[in-house]
């Protein structure tokens, strides 16, 4: 579906997984500006009113693509609303389609998925919107000084790839792809939960936001981040409650293999891994069937500081598969959770969030083929706070 980019996936280990993560430190600010500005476009309250009521899973993935791609493309780029509508729709569409491509013979796959783009698809819009921004990171050299993932594609793409921008900015779409919907299924179910949550709780949170703040001098960097323990943790505990596929992280055995339990699996045999019953395993999780915010961070002791990176978000083990396993486990984790916290802590600070009179509290989540994510139209009312 994406050209190359999976044969020769250069932009995965050392982009995403090493250089990204390096650069996170200096990327809050940006993200932080951009939370702020996307916040203040999504959830305007007109002058007479001291609320807004928002359908919050298209609307806070609108908002995510905003702050996703200042990291990626960076200003002004990110603030292309058409570009924006154009890449949200690609992943909305790409999952479908390459269930409907299945029903075709192998040989006729990639002639379909074409037809597909040039008629209705988003992709090749997707694409050719934000050639201009990647074109000026081109022209402007920003290697040596890189301040995007544009940047740092940039300095590993093999000369051919920066002859043909359309194939560097297909990078940037696949990226954005695995980005966006998926930070933004996470948001969209922490306000949910901050909605139904005890307001001692939603309190203790802000409180604990606020003192990290503070302890960095008032600003708030990546340090100050990093001490937002229960945030992390409703956000882990979203993962483990919440499960965004039914089987996840499938591999193809290489050669025969035998598992614990004598089971013969042959060569070239596609195994993939349950999450339901590992994150709600009793023998790991007590209560495994009730959302406890804090189950994480009540863990963190502070004087054993491997222990307490194991109650992290995003720290993989066996028994939590949110982000997969080994060696192909999300290489973006580390840049969503400080994501998602920037744009929470912005939006827990400045508003209260409940549900509208008289609407579910447990809005029903939308369940199609492996996925389930929240309701696409539950809303929340956000009311400014004095
Ligand atoms: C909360 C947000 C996210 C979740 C829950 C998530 C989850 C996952 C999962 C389950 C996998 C498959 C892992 C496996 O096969 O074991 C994966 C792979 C991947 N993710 Fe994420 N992801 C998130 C955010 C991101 C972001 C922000 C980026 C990019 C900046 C990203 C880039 C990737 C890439 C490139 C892969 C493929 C890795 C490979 O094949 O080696 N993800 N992600």
């Amino acid at each position: 579906m994406f050209g190359d980019i999976t044969t020769n996936p250069y932009h995965l280990e050392t982009i995403i997984r090493s250089d990204l993560t390096k650069a996170l430190r200096s990327l809050v600010p940006e993200l932080l500006e951009e939370a702020q500005l996307a916040i203040h476009n999504h959830l305007k309250i007109p002058d007479s009113k001291d609320s807004v009521t928002i359908t919050v899973f298209p609307t806070i993935v609108h908002l995510d693509s905003q702050v996703t791609n200042r990291a990626m493309i960076g200003a002004p780029g990110c603030r292309n609303e058409k570009f924006l509508k154009k890449q949200v729709s690609v992943a909305e569409e790409v999952i479908p389609m390459s269930q409907v491509l299945n029903w075709f013979p192998a040989f006729l796959r990639p002639a379909v998925w074409k037809l597909f783009c040039v008629t209705v698809g988003a992709k090749d819009g997707a694409v050719r919107l934000v050639i201009p921004y990647i074109q000026s990171r081109i022209d402007h050299a920003q290697q040596d000084n890189p301040s995007t993932i544009t940047d740092l594609l940039l300095r590993y793409a093999p000369p051919e790839d920066l002859k043909e921008v359309a194939k560097l900015a297909a990078r940037v779409v696949h990226l954005n792809m695995a980005a966006i919907h998926t930070s933004g299924i996470f948001t969209t179910h922490a306000l949910f939960e901050l909605a139904r949550m005890a307001p001692e709780q939603v309190e203790e949170i802000r409180t604990e936001i606020l003192a990290a703040i503070d302890s960095e001098g008032g600003v708030c960097n990546k340090a100050a981040v990093g001490k937002f323990y229960k945030l992390d943790s409703l956000l882990k505990e979203i993962g483990r409650f919440h499960s965004l596929f039914s089987v996840g992280s499938s591999r193809v055995t290489l050669r025969e293999a035998v598992i614990a339990d004598g089971t013969v699996l042959p060569e070239g045999s596609v195994v993939a891994f349950a999450p339901k019953p590992l994150h709600h395993n009793p023998q790991v999780y007590h209560d495994p069937h009730t959302f406890d915010p804090f189950r994480f961070s009540k863990l963190r002791t502070g004087d054993n500081a491997v222990r307490d990176i194991q109650q992290s978000f995003t720290n993989l083990s066996n028994d939590y598969i949110v982000f997969g396993l080994g060696k192909h486990g999300c290489p973006g984790r580390f840049f969503a959770a400080l994501k998602i916290k920037v744009i929470l802590s912005e939006l827990l600070l400045n508003y209260d969030v409940a549900f509208p009179k008289g609407a579910s509290h447990s809005p029903k989540p939308f369940a199609f083929n492996i996925f389930t994510v929240p309701n696409p139209t539950a809303k929340l009312v956000f009311t400014k706070r004095k």
